[in-house]
């Protein structure tokens, strides 16, 4: 591959086609599409048992997809291991900031760059808590010693350390107190202005709207919206639609 051709597919966004994801025998995602694209923030919403955390699995490789593809620089990566879409260049924050409680910060970041060098590690390591300086103080502490929005730090900490060229963070405010989620909201911002692709999984409809650059809606399985979170942020009923869909007897009644 010629240094232009890499260089075009650097950028290229990453695709996700008519993903099918199952749960026990459910099909619990229906024909998903979603378009993330690098060195911006894209918004995934939708409420309790949508089926976002199941788009996340499929994506990171934890849960086989049932169909669809996952098209990264231009090679399908569905159906992957989870360890080589991540070292393909997909990093995931999952659900509830899973931390190696038992080892310090320093070794869970460590661990996380396993892959590389001693050096690479060092430099990965400035990197990194450069855009967390809060942990630098926190290196030799063990992480489950950590205040819940610290642990999330490190989850995303971790996730950095090998330079993803895309990072999926799912549920990024769950369970922190909003002065927490504010602090994380440039730390987000960086990450994309680095060039990475950030995929926000979310509920806490505030903060995805006021961070992303494009947002879908997920509803029982479907993107419902797909668009800019402007139009979202003028006309609330869509997303309440969304979060509350109507009966099908409901909709009739009302058309
Ligand atoms: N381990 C599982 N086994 C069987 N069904 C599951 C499992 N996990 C989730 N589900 C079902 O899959 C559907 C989608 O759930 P999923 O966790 O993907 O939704 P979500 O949008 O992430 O919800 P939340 O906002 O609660 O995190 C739900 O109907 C849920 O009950
Ligand atoms: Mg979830």
């Amino acid at each position: 591959m010629t240094q232009a051709m890499q260089s075009t597919h650097g950028g290229e966004p990453l695709k996700i086609d008519n993903l099918v994801m199952v749960r026990g025998t459910k099909a619990v995602t229906e024909a998903i599409v979603l378009r993330v694209a690098r060195g911006k923030i894209t918004a995934l919403m939708g409420a309790n048992g949508a089926g976002k955390s199941s788009t996340v699995l499929g994506i990171s490789g934890v849960i086989e997809p049932a169909f669809g593809e996952i098209w990264l620089d231009g090679r399908d990566i569905a159906g992957l291991e989870a360890d080589e879409i991540r070292r393909l260049g997909i990093a995931t924050v999952p659900e509830g900031h899973q931390v190696l409680r038992e080892l310090t910060v320093r070794d869970n970041l460590r661990v996380a760059a396993s892959d590389l060098s001693r050096g690479e590690q060092s430099t990965a390591l400035d990197r990194t808590l450069a855009l967390f300086p809060e942990l630098k103080e926190k290196l030799a502490q063990p992480a489950g010693d950590l205040s819940g929005g610290q642990q999330q730090m490190v989850a995303l900490a971790q996730a950095l350390m090998v330079t993803p060229k895309f990072l999926v963070v799912d549920e990024l405010s769950f369970g922190l107190a909003p002065t927490i989620v504010a602090r994380l909201v440039p730390v987000i911002r960086s990450i994309a202005a680095q060039g990475i692709g950030v995929l926000l999984i979310e509920q806490f409809t505030h903060l995805a709207l006021a961070l992303a650059d494009h947002v879908y809606v997920m509803s029982r399985g479907k993107v419902s919206y797909d668009g800019p979170p402007q139009k979202l942020r003028d006309d609330p009923d869509i997303l309440h639609r969304a979060y509350f869909p109507v009966s099908d007897k409901e909709a009739v009644g009302l058309a």
